[in-house]
C-alpha cells in the first residue's frame, strides 16, 4: 500500500498544481500541533517567496482548490501560510481496513529493487565467555536482519568469531602445563589425535582467564603464548587439533547462548577461515602500488583531503610479518566478494571501532577488494552502562556474563509473575524467559543504538512505561479481549471511528508503513520501538475509554474487534522484527 502521507501529498500537490503553482511546493508533514490538525503543508511559506505573494492568500486559493475532497474532513488556511489537513473518518477508516485485509504485511510493501546484504554481528570471542558488550551487537544486528529480510532483502548473517588470535596460544601454553602428556604436545606424534576434547567448556572457561593473568606478570609466559600462537598459525598440527576442539566447544556452547536470545546465524565462519587469502591478497596490495614499508611495517595510505581528523595509514603486517585485526578483516571481505557479491556488508561492532572501520573500509574499496558499487556500513553501538554509569559489572565488580544477566532479569519477573499468582509453576517460568527476554531486548533497542544506555533491571522489567513488558501486556490484552469474544480473525470493515480515542487508534496503525520504511532505511530499530510505544498508548487509551465486548449494536462490536485484531497483528510484526515473542498471558 502506498503509505499515507504520500497519498495525502499526491493529493495537495494537484491543488497547488491547480493553482499554477510549482509541485514541489506540495510536501505534506505529521502536524507539529496534533491539537490543531493531524497533518500539515507549510509550502505555501517558501512558495510566497518564488511567487512574490502573500503566504496566506497562496494557501487560501490552494486550499479553495482542495475543498469537497472526501479525502479530508478539514483543509484550512491558517495565518501566515499554513495549510492544517484532518483526514476524514472514512478515509482513514478504509485505510486501516486496507492493513487488516493484508494478513501478512499489514499494508508494508516490500522494497522494488531487493539487495543482497551480509551482515556481520554477534563477533564473540571464542574460549571467552560471551557477556555483555556481545549482547547489544547480537540483538541490533539481529533486529536488523529481520527487518531487511521482511522487507525483502536477501540478508545472510555472519557470526564473525573471534577465533584467531593470542587467545588461542595462551590457552594451548595453559593447558601444556596442566597436561604435558597429551599427545598434542608431542611434536614427533604423527597418528589421528582423539575425538573427544581434552576439556569442557566450564574447563576452557576458566584456563583463558587463568592464563591471560599469568602472561600479564611472567614475560617468559607471554613469551610463550607468542611462540604457541605463532606455530599454531604456521600449521603445527597438534596445535591445530587443538583449535578445532576448542572451537568445537566454544561454538557449541555460544549456540546454546544465542538459543535463549533467539538470535541466529547463517554463517558460523570466524577470522580463522579468512586466513587463507591474506598471502594473495597482500602480493596484490604490493604488486598494485598500494602497500608500502614504513618503519618496518606493510601499510596502505588511507588519508583523504577532506578529512578533519587524522586517518593513520591501515597496517597490513606489523614488521615481523605478523598479520592484524585489520589484515583478517580486509582477508574476510575476499571471501565475502567472491563467495557472496553482496550488495552492501553492514558491521554492527561498538562504536569505539569507528575508527578502524574506516581505515579498513577506505583500504578496501582502494585496492579493489571491494567494488565501488557495494555498500560498506558501520552501524556503531554505544556502551552499556550499569545505574552508576559505568559499564556494566556483577555485583562482585566482575565481567558480567551474559547467561547470568538473563537468569537474573528472569528472576525478577518470575517474581512479579508469582505475585499475581494465577500460572502453575512450568507457566510461569516459560512466561518469564519470554517477558525476561523482551524487558533485555526492549530496553536496548528503544536507544539509538549509537547512544550508551543504562541498563536498568527495575526500569525495564516494569510493565508500565516504555518497555517490552508493556508492549507485552498490551498485546496480551488484545488476545484475551479476542479471546473472549471468541474471534481470532475477523471479517468486514473497520467502521469510521466512533470516537476520539478510535480515531486515534485507527490514526497511528497508518502510520506503521512509515516508521518500518524508515527503521529500515536507517537500519534503526529504535524507531520501531518509538512506534509500537505510541501505538500500545493509543490502544490502551481507546481501551479505557470504550466498551468492546459489551456493545450493543453488532456491526460496531465487529469493527473493534477487527481493530483489535490489527493492532495486535501490527504490534506481533513488530516485536518479530525486534527479536521477540509475547505470551499467551501474562
Ligand atoms: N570479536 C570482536 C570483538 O570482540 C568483534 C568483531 C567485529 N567484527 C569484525 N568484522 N571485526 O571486539
Amino acid at each position: 500500500m502506498k503509505e499515507i502521507l504520500q497519498q495525502i501529498k499526491e493529493v495537495v500537490v494537484e491543488g497547488f498544481k491547480a493553482c499554477d503553482y510549482d509541485e514541489k511546493y506540495g510536501m505534506v508533514s505529521l502536524s507539529n500541533r496534533p491539537d490543531l490538525c493531524q497533518f500539515q503543508c507549510n509550502g505555501a511559506m517558501a512558495a510566497a517567496k518564488e511567487y512574490k505573494k502573500a503566504p496566506i492568500a497562496i494557501a487560501n486559493e490552494v486550499v479553495e482548490k482542495l475543498a469537497g475532497n472526501a479525502m479530508f474532513s478539514k483543509c484550512e488556511a491558517c495565518p501566515p501560510g499554513f495549510i492544517n489537513i484532518n483526514l476524514s473518518d472514512e478515509f482513514i477508516a478504509s485505510f486501516v481496513s486496507g492493513m487488516a485485509d493484508d494478513t501478512e504485511r499489514f499494508g508494508v510493501d516490500k522494497v522494488a529493487s531487493p539487495k543482497k546484504i551480509m551482515i556481520d554481528y554477534g563477533g564473540p570471542n571464542v574460549a571467552k565467555p560471551l557477556h555483555v558488550g556481545h549482547l547489544r551487537s547480537a540483538i541490533i544486528g539481529e533486529s536488523i536482519k529481520r527487518t531487511a529480510r521482511f522487507m525483502g532483502d536477501e540478508v545472510i548473517g555472519d557470526v564473525h568469531l573471534g577465533d584467531w588470535g593470542l587467545q588461542m596460544g595462551l590457552i594451548i601454553t595453559e593447558l601444556k602445563l596442566r597436561k604435558p602428556e597429551l599427545v598434542y604436545f608431542d611434536e614427533n606424534y604423527d597418528g589421528e589425535y582423539p575425538t573427544e576434547a581434552p576439556f569442557t567448556i566450564s574447563e576452557l572457561e576458566e584456563i583463558y582467564p587463568c592464563a591471560s593473568g599469568k602472561s600479564k606478570e611472567d614475560e617468559a609466559y607471554k613469551e610463550a603464548a607468542m611462540t604457541a600462537t605463532y606455530e599454531l598459525q604456521h600449521g603445527r598440527k597438534g596445535y591445530q587439533a587443538l583449535l578445532s576442539h576448542i572451537l568445537n566447544v566454544s561454538v557449541s556452547d555460544l549456540k546454546r547462548n544465542y538459543e535463549k536470545l533467539d538470535v541466529t546465524f547463517d554463517l558460523w565462519k570466524g577470522e580463522s577461515d579468512a586466513q587463507p587469502y591474506i598471502p594473495d591478497m597482500v602480493q596484490k596490495m604490493k604488486d598494485d602500488g598500494f602497500a608500502y614499508i614504513s618503519e618496518g611495517a606493510l601499510v596502505v595510505d588511507v588519508k583523504e583531503d577532506t578529512d578533519t581528523k587524522e586517518v593513520p595509514p591501515c597496517m597490513i603486517l606489523k614488521s615481523d610479518g605478523a598479520s592484524l585485526y585489520n589484515t583478517t578483516d580486509l582477508a574476510t571481505m575476499v571471501w565475502r566478494m567472491k563467495d557472496y557479491n553482496p550488495d552492501s556488508i553492514v558491521y554492527v561492532v561498538d562504536k569505539r571501532q569507528e575508527l578502524y572501520f574506516t581505515q579498513v573500509f577506505r583500504c578496501a574499496k582502494k585496492t579493489g577488494i571491494v567494488p565501488e558499487s557495494t555498500n560498506l556500513y558501520f552501524v556503531g553501538f554505544g556502551t552499556m552502562n550499569g545505574k552508576d554509569g559505568k559499564p556494566f559489572k556483577t555485583r562482585q565488580g566482575g565481567v558480567m556474563r551474559l547467561e547470568y544477566l538473563l537468569s537474573e532479569v528472569e528472576e525478577k519477573m518470575l517474581e512479579k509473575i508469582k505475585e499475581n499468582g494465577t500460572m502453575n509453576d512450568e507457566d510461569a517460568d516459560n512466561t518469564a524467559k519470554i517477558v525476561g527476554l523482551s524487558a533485555v531486548k526492549y530496553g536496548d533497542l528503544s536507544n539509538q543504538a549509537s547512544k550508551d544506555y543504562i541498563f536498568d533491571i527495575d526500569r525495564f522489567t516494569s510493565s508500565e512505561g516504555n518497555t517490552g513488558p508493556y508492549i507485552l501486556y498490551t498485546i496480551v490484552r488484545c488476545k484475551s479481549i479476542l479471546a473472549k469474544a471468541g474471534v481470532s480473525t475477523s471479517d468486514g470493515a473497520i467502521l469510521p471511528a466512533h470516537s476520539e480515542s478510535e480515531r486515534g487508534l485507527q490514526l497511528e496503525l497508518t502510520k506503521f508503513m512509515a516508521a518500518l520504511n524508515s527503521a529500515y532505511e536507517d537500519m534503526a530499530p529504535h524507531k520501531i520501538c518509538a512506534y509500537i510505544y505510541d501505538l500500545a498508548n493509543a490502544f490502551n487509551k481507546f481501551y479505557h475509554d470504550t466498551k468492546i465486548l459489551a456493545e450493543e449494536d453488532e456491526a460496531v462490536k465487529a469493527s473493534y474487534l477487527k481493530l483489535l485484531c490489527l493492532t495486535k497483528d501490527v504490534l506481533e510484526k513488530a516485536i518479530d522484527l525486534l527479536g521477540f515473542k509475547a505470551p499467551e498471558r501474562m
